[in-house]
C-alpha cells in the first residue's frame, strides 16, 4: 500500500514535470516564430508551398519605406495602392512611412486563373486632382508589366509632377515592357505565388507569408 502510494506521488511529480517542460517548450516554438516554418496549403486544384516568410517579407518592406521616406521627404506624396492585390503591402509600407502623405485606393485588374490575359480594365477609384504631385503608386506584384504601362499612362493623362512605382515584388524574366520600377522588396522567378494579399482565382490572399505553387 505504501509503496504504492509512494509510486503515484511520483508519477504525479514527473506528470507537473513533464507539463512544465510542455509549456516552456511551447513559449520557446513561439519565440522562435515557428509558425513560419514550411507548409503546405490547397487552393482549389493547386498545392502551394512556404516561399517568402512574413519575417521576410516585413524585413523588405520596411527597407522599401527607409528608401522612399530618404527621398519623398517634404513632397507630401499621393500613395495610389492597387487593390486588391496590395492591401496588405500597402497597410505594412505605410505603417512606416514617417512624412506627411495621402493614401488612396484604385483598381485596374487585368488578371484570371494563373496567367495574365493581356486584357486591361479602366481605372476606377480615383478621385484625387494629382496636377502638380508627387504620385507613388504601390503595387503588389509587376508580372508581364502591362497593367502598370496602362496605370502609369493614365497617371501621366491628368498632369502629376512625378510618379513613382513601389511593388512588393517584380517576376524580372516575364517583363514585357519597359517600366522604370523605383522601389522593388524583392524579385522572383516565374512561379505562380499566393498569400500576403496575392490571390488564385479570389482565394489565399489573408495567408501571412507568400507561397508557391508546386503542382505545375
Ligand atoms: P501584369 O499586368 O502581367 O504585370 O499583371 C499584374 C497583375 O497580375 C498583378 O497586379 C496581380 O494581380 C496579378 N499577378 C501576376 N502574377 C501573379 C502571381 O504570381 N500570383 C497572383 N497574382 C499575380
Ligand atoms: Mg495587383
Amino acid at each position: 500500500m505504501n509503496f504504492s502510494l509512494f509510486n503515484l506521488q511520483n508519477i504525479l511529480k514527473y506528470l507537473k514535470r513533464s507539463v512544465v517542460i510542455c509549456q516552456k517548450l511551447r513559449k520557446f516554438a513561439r519565440n522562435l516564430n515557428l509558425h513560419n516554418c514550411m507548409s503546405t496549403i490547397q487552393i482549389k486544384d493547386k498545392s502551394f508551398t512556404t516561399f517568402i516568410t512574413e519575417d521576410k517579407i516585413l524585413k523588405e518592406v520596411s527597407r522599401v519605406a527607409d528608401e522612399i521616406n530618404r527621398d519623398l521627404a517634404g513632397t507630401n506624396p499621393l500613395f495610389l495602392s492597387v487593390l486588391n492585390g496590395s492591401f496588405m503591402f500597402t497597410a505594412d509600407l505605410m505603417k512606416r512611412i514617417n512624412m506627411p502623405c495621402e493614401i488612396s485606393f484604385v483598381k485596374l485588374a487585368s488578371y484570371q486563373g494563373t496567367s495574365s490575359t493581356g486584357k486591361v480594365k479602366e481605372l476606377v477609384g480615383l478621385n484625387e486632382d494629382i496636377t502638380g504631385r508627387t504620385v507613388v503608386i504601390v503595387e503588389d506584384i509587376i508580372d508581364t508589366g502591362f497593367t502598370m504601362e496602362r496605370l502609369v499612362e493614365t497617371l501621366r493623362a491628368r498632369n502629376p509632377k512625378e510618379i513613382r512605382i513601389a511593388t512588393l515584388l517584380v517576376k524580372p524574366d516575364k517583363l514585357q515592357v519597359k517600366l522604370d520600377i523605383d522601389y522593388v522588396a524583392m524579385n522572383i522567378p516565374n512561379d505562380f505565388i499566393v498569400g500576403y494579399g496575392l490571390d488564385y482565382d479570389g482565394k489565399g490572399r489573408n495567408y501571412r507569408d507568400i507561397y508557391t505553387v508546386v503542382n505545375e
